[in-house]
C-alpha cells in the first residue's frame, strides 16, 4: 500500500479538513506502517499559487500547516511529510501528463467552474490545469490509496483517467503487444461520515478556508471560547431533533451539526439522535461545543508549542523532501522514457 494525499497551505486547518481528510491520514499512516507500506503527505504549495496570494503569507502558512499536521498526529518518522516545492518532479510530471489530459476533461471539473466563476477569461492558467498537477502528485509515487474529502473525488477520477490513457498510449509493450502500466490507478478513500462538512452559516455550502466569514468554520487553532461562540451562533432551525437520521432530510444545518457531533464522538448519527431526540438546539449546541473543545484542545495546545520552532519545522520539510525526491525518481525516469524523451 502506498498512501499519498495533500492539503493547500492557504490558511488555517479547519474542521472540514480534519474530519474529511486529516483524521484518516493519521489512521492510515499507522495501518500502512504496520503492513510495511509507505504514506506520503504534502503541502500543496504549488497549487496555492493558482489563486491570487501574498508570498509572505504562503511561506508562513506552509510552516504553520506543518505544525498543525504534526499536532493532529502525523508523525514525520512514520510518514513522509514535505511540501511540493521541494520535489521538482511534481511540476515536471505535470507537464509530461499535459499531453495526455484533455481540455474537455478539465472543462468538466466542478472546482474549476466554481473557482473561476463567470470570469473564466481572467482566471489563471494554473487554476485550469490544477487537476493535472494533482494527478502528477499521486501518480508520481505510484499511490494505491488517496484519503480525501468528498470534494476531491472528481479530481481523483481525473487522475485515474489520465493514468489509464497514458498507460494505454505509452506503456512499453511486451512481446504480445500488451502495454505494461507506467502508473498505478489510485483509489480515493472517503470517510463514511463527515466527508463533506458544511459551513456553520449556510448548510448548503462546504466549510472552507476561502469563506470570508471566520464564523462559518471551526479552525483547529480556535480556543475554547471561540469554538463555543461559533457553535452557539451557528445557523439552525426552530424544530427539535428527530429520533432518526431520516428526520433530518431537508434540514441541512441540523444535519450538518449532528453529523459533526457523530464524527467527533466516533458514533453513528442515529446514536446521537437517540440521545437528543425531542431536544432543541438550546440543549444540543452546548453539548456539541463541549465535545469539540474537549477533542480539539490537545491538538490546539500541541500546535501552539510546535509553531514556535521554525527551525524544527523546516527540518521536517527538508528531511521529507529528500525522501520524497528519492521515491519520485524512478517513475519520473520511466515517464520520460515512455514518451521517447532522451535525458542523456
Ligand atoms: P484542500 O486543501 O482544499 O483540502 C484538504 C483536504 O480536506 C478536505 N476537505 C474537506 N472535507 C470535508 N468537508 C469539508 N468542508 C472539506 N474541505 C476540505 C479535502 O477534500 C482534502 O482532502 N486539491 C487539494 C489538495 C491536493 C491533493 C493532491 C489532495 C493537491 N494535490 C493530491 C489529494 C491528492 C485541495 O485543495 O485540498
Amino acid at each position: 500500500m502506498r498512501i499519498v494525499s495533500g492539503i493547500q497551505p492557504t490558511g488555517n486547518l479547519h474542521l472540514g479538513n480534519y474530519l474529511g481528510a486529516i483524521r484518516n491520514w493519521v489512521k492510515m499512516q499507522d495501518e500502512v506502517a504496520a503492513s510495511g507500506g509507505q504514506s506520503l503527505y504534502f503541502l500543496a504549495d504549488l497549487h496555492a499559487i493558482s489563486m491570487p496570494h501574498v508570498p509572505a503569507d504562503l511561506a508562513a502558512n506552509t510552516r504553520e500547516m506543518v505544525a498543525a499536521l504534526v499536532a493532529c498526529g502525523i508523525d514525520p518518522d512514520k510518514s513522509i511529510l514535505f511540501n511540493q516545492t521541494q520535489v521538482p518532479a511534481h511540476a515536471e510530471l505535470q507537464w509530461l501528463l499535459s499531453g495526455t489530459a484533455r481540455m474537455g476533461w478539465l472543462n468538466r471539473m466542478t472546482q474549476w467552474k466554481d473557482k473561476a466563476g463567470k470570469n473564466r477569461e481572467g482566471a489563471s492558467v494554473a487554476l485550469f490545469t490544477y487537476p493535472v498537477l494533482q494527478a502528477a502528485d499521486v501518480l508520481l509515487y505510484q499511490a494505491t490509496h488517496v484519503p480525501v474529502g468528498e470534494d476531491q473525488k472528481q479530481h481523483l477520477e481525473l487522475a485515474r483517467d489520465i493514468a489509464q490513457k497514458f498507460n494505454n498510449d505509452f506503456g512499453p509493450k511486451d512481446e504480445n503487444g500488451e502495454a505494461a502500466p507506467v502508473f498505478t490507478l489510485p483509489e480515493a478513500i472517503i470517510p463514511p461520515e463527515a466527508a463533506r462538512v458544511m459551513s456553520l452559516r449556510d448548510g448548503t455550502s462546504k466549510m472552507s478556508k476561502s469563506d470570508p466569514s471566520d464564523m462559518s468554520r471551526i479552525n483547529l487553532t480556535d480556543d475554547a471560547d471561540t469554538i463555543m461562540g461559533k457553535v452557539k451562533k451557528a445557523k439552525t432551525d426552530p424544530e427539535v431533533l428527530p429520533g432518526e437520521a431520516k428526520g433530518l432530510e431537508g434540514r441541512a444545518e441540523a444535519a450538518n451539526l449532528v453529523g459533526i457531533y457523530a464524527a467527533m464522538a466516533g458514533c453513528a448519527v442515529d446514536a446521537v439522535l437517540a440521545e437528543f431526540e425531542g431536544k432543541g438546539f438550546g440543549a444540543f449546541k452546548p453539548a456539541l461545543g463541549e465535545l469539540l473543545v474537549a477533542k480539539l484542545a490537545p491538538i490546539n495546545a500541541c500546535f501552539i508549542e510546535l509553531r514556535q520552532d521554525r527551525a524544527a519545522l523546516d527540518a521536517i520539510l527538508r528531511a521529507g523532501g529528500e525522501r520524497a525526491r528519492a521515491l519520485a525518481a524512478p517513475t519520473l525516469a520511466a515517464t520520460y522514457e515512455a514518451l521517447g524523451l532522451v535525458r542523456g
